[in-house]
């Protein structure tokens, strides 16, 4: 749980200095429709992913795990009027929560939402040999992080950016001994980009809104 002092801070920032406009707000409390409510960024995280994406210079954005799109339109945002944004989600039901959301932002026209297992549409990018991706955004479900990972390898050019959602859950991530799925597919994610002779890799620890998470990036060689 997030903590008063936290929660006030993201606020601050968030009013101050991050744009959080009536589409995102819009987009944020649609998450209620969704199969999971709240899990969306954070404003200033959403503003950080925009920023990433416009220093590694992204035309073209991969997310895995869309919900009601509240990152997918800030990457959109990032990728400008010329860019592209290819989202994959599980859910139907989330699919139509997002692409309502997009059509508010103004941004449906840049975004293309996949519906289906996220490890089967990457599958398909692949085959249909998708031209690269500069940005990768995953932010699905855990415990398929590796695999996400692989298919981002195959999916971008040199110089792309891959950054991956919730790898400190509270600090569980440091318990080798976890039980929990989720924790084993960061920790597994976390092994695989270490031993990578390509990607170049940190982890980032967040408190706030979100309570006690962080993100990893990494970066193609
Ligand atoms: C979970 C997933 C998320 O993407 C998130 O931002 C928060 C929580 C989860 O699977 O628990
Ligand atoms: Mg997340």
């Amino acid at each position: 749980e997030a903590s008063d002092a936290w929660r006030t801070v993201d606020r601050y920032f968030t009013s101050t200095l991050v744009g959080e406009d009536s589409a995102l707000v819009v987009a944020r409390d649609s998450g209620d429709k969704t199969t999971m409510p709240n899990a969306e960024v954070a404003a200033n995280q959403g503003a950080f992913l925009e920023l990433l994406a416009q220093i590694a210079g992204a035309r073209r954005v991969l997310e895995f795990g869309t919900l009601a799109g509240y990152s997918t339109i800030w990457l959109a945002r990032a990728v400008g009027e010329q860019g592209h944004v290819i989202t994959l989600e599980l859910e139907p039901q989330n699919a139509a929560v997002a692409e309502a959301n997009f059509h508010v932002a103004g941004v449906s026209h840049r975004i293309e939402t996949i519906v289906g297992p996220a490890t089967e549409s990457a599958e398909r990018l692949i085959h249909d040999g998708a031209e690269p991706f500069d940005f990768v955004f995953i932010d699905a479900d855990k415990p398929n992080n590796p695999a996400y990972l692989a298919a981002a390898l195959k999916l971008t050019r040199s110089g792309a950016v891959i950054v991956i959602d919730n790898v400190v859950r509270n600090g569980a991530v440091a318990d080798a001994a976890s039980a929990d799925p989720r924790v084993q597919g960061v920790r597994a994610v976390a092994k695989d980009i270490a031993a990578h002779p390509g990607l170049d890799g940190t982890a980032i620890q967040t408190v706030g809104e979100k309570g006690w998470d962080g993100l990893i990036i990494a970066r193609r060689r």
